[in-house]
Formats: C-alpha cells, structure tokens, sequence
C-alpha cells in the first residue's frame, strides 16, 4: 500500500509512504545508515539483506531520549564527514522516533542538507513521527527545542518489525492512532473500537489509515500554522505530566493518552463533547492497557507549566479540543479559572 503526500501548493518535496514489507531498495550512492545498538541486534540484518548502494556506513548511537541531544548529532555529523559523504549522499534512520528525529535533523544539517529516507522500527514512529518532516533533538530548556522542518524523501513502514518491539512501547503508539481518530475520523475510531490490533492485517490496516490522515494534514499545513496543530490534542496536557515526572514515569503515548481524558473533561465543560463521549475514548484507551488516570498535586504550578511549552505563543495557550468523535475544535481565549477548575478535578482527593 502507498500512500503519497502532495503538498498543498505544490512543491517538490512531495514522496511516497510505503507500509508493506520492507521491500529491496537500491541507490547509486553513499549511504549512511543511522540506527542504535538494540535495533541494530535485532533488524540490520534484514535491512542490509535488502539494500543494494554503491558505498555503505553504519553509525550508532547509544539507546534512548537522553541521546536525542546535538552530542548524538555532532557525532553523527563528524563520522559522515569521516566517511567523507558528498551531497548527493542519503540517510536512513532506521529505529524509532529518536533514531528518526535525529537523523532527519542531521541530514538537514550536513553540508546545508542531504536526502534521508525514514525505516521506523516502533508503532508511534510509524503513525506518527516518521512522517510530516519534523526533525530535531532535545536540550536542557526542552523537549525538541531546537530542530527543523525537514521532509524526507520517501517513508517505508514494515509493520514486521514490530514484533519484537515490548509491548508497553507498542501500546504507546496506539495513543497516536486514537488522538488522530478522535479529532479527524468518527469511522476511523469506531474501527479501532472493533479491531484487534494484535491481529496483524487489523494492524497494518490501521496504520495505513492513521498515516492517511496524518500525511493529509501534514500536505496542507507543513509548518503547523493551522490545521497541523490539531496533532496536539492531549500534547499540551502531556507534556506538563512527562516534565512534572521527570519523563521516567510514563512513555510519551502514555502520557498522550492521559492528556486526551484532561483535554476532553475541558471539553466536556465547555459543551464541546458529552460524557458518554468521553467516556467511549476513555474506554478504548483503557481497552489497550493506556493510562487515564494523574493526580494533579499542585493545580497552579500545573497551569504555570502550560506557558513553558513551545506551543504557547504570546502567553496565550491554544488547546485542541475534540468536538463530538471526528471533529475538533481550537480553543485559545478559554478562562484561566475554567482550565483550573476542569485539573481541579484530577487533584489528589478527586481522582479515581
Ligand atoms: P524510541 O525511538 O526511543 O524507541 C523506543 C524503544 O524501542 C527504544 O529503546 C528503541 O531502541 C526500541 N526499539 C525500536 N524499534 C524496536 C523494535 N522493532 N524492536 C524492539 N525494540 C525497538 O521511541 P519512540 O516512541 O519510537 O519515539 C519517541 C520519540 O519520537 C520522541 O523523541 C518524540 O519526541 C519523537 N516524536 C517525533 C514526532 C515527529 O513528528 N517527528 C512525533 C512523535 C514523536
Ligand atoms: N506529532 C505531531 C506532528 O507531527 O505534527
């Protein structure tokens, strides 16, 4: 199956999704692979059983968030040039959305920009952060702090890679499919509420139809001036809990998932979604074993936290908000004593 991104007004930076498997790919240039050790163990045999290029590398870097740091990319950026990799050289980030993030920014950054290809090896990768170009690496201020918008030059998702993936991570990826469903597609969410997607068709079924929205929404609004903020529902919610956890507590879809219940109980006040509604989405979240429960210990450092994240423009927060099952709404001119009142109710006493 492939499914193309065009992007609205035309551009050359147009490329094509592949989800299947992994089939032979052949350059005629110099590759250099980006990848980290656990992957590299489990899956760079198949992958380097199907690529044929004129000259190949191979570069890791350590497992895990705290390598998606400009330490990993001046790394990355001294052995490409050690390889001595000219501009018409490529990239594949083959991994998760680390390896992906990390790759695709450093590629911008090599010699002003190389092509790079995407190979995700993790289900949130697959539907969500392997496609739409957002590249980058966390510092000390932040999560993806410093980055680019850097589209590659073509996506190949395997779901077959997933089964070795652990299944907490598995499930993580799931929260993405859900936050697209509920905010773009009602058919899209009652089909997640029917499927089994341990079943391996269902799955690869339902990646295809989240990569469908998502590469939709990123061929209109590439650099998130509008429609691709909706991407974030549940996010403004989900980073204050990963950075009040110290990102050790939860996986970031994790985190996703509680952010989607915070987001909709706002949206339940304001008449957006009724609690039969939100009480369906709770529900699919936890059919797949997803967290929906935070006690919020201190609702006014929660609320402060909400200006620190790169998405608040102008002091203002824009929250995305699901209007019924398949819509959205953006919400920026929301009461602060509404927002309080709504994390009032996931205090320590209240929650269930
Ligand atoms: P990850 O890349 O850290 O992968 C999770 C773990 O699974 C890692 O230990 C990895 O080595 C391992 N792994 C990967 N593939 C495997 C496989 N097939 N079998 C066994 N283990 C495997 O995490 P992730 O959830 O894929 O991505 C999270 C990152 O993605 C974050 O940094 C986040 O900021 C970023 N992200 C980016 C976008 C975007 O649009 N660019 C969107 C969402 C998330
Ligand atoms: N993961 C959100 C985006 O790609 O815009």
């Amino acid at each position: 199956m492939i499914i193309p991104i065009h992007f609205q007004p035309k551009s050359s930076m147009d490329y094509e999704i592949t989800i299947d498997e992994l089939p032979c790919l052949r350059f005629d240039k110099r590759v250099a692979i980006i990848t980290n050790p656990t992957i590299a163990a489990l899956h760079l045999e198949t992958l380097l059983s199907k690529l044929e290029v004129r000259e190949l590398h191979i570069v890791e870097i350590p497992d895990g968030e705290a390598y998606k740091n400009m330490e990993s990319v001046e790394f990355i950026l001294d052995k490409l040039f050690g390889f001595k990799l000219d501009r018409k050289s490529m990239l594949i980030a083959f991994g998760g959305g680390v390896i992906g993030d990390i790759t695709g920014f450093s590629a911008s950054l090599y010699q002003r920009g190389i092509d790079f290809i995407q190979i995700p090896t993790t289900l949130l990768s697959q539907v969500d952060a392997s496609v739409g170009g957002k590249t980058g690496v966390n510092n000390k201020y932040g999560k993806n702090l410093i980055g680019s918008f850097y589209q590659p030059k073509a996506v190949y998702i395997d779901p077959k890679f997933l089964d070795t993936l652990p299944l907490r991570e598995f499930v993580a990826g799931i929260a993405e499919m859900i936050k697209v469903a509920v905010t773009f597609d009602a058919e899209y969410f009652k089909y997640l509420q029917s499927v089994d997607l341990h079943d391996k068709e269902m799955l690869k079924e339902a990646i295809a139809k989240a990569v469908t929205i998502k590469a939709d929404v990123v061929a209109k609004d590439e650099k998130e001036s509008g429609i691709r903020a909706v991407l974030n529902y549940g996010h403004t919610f989900a980073h204050v809990i990963e950075n009040e956890t110290n990102y050790s507590t939860y996986l970031h879809g994790e985190a996703v998932a509680i952010g989607i219940v915070m987001a909709n109980a706002l949206a339940c006040k304001l008449g957006l979604l009724d609690e039969h509604e939100a009480k369906q989405i709770k529900s699919l979240l936890k059919h797949y074993g997803l967290p929906t429960e935070y006690s919020i210990n201190d609702v006014e450092s929660f609320y402060e936290h909400f200006f620190l994240d790169k998405k608040s423009a102008n002091n203002a927060i824009t929250f995305v908000l699901p209007q019924g099952i398949g819509d959205f709404k953006l919400k920026a001119d929301i009461d602060s004593d509404v927002i309080k009142e709504v994390l009032q109710d996931f205090g320590e006493e209240k929650s269930e």
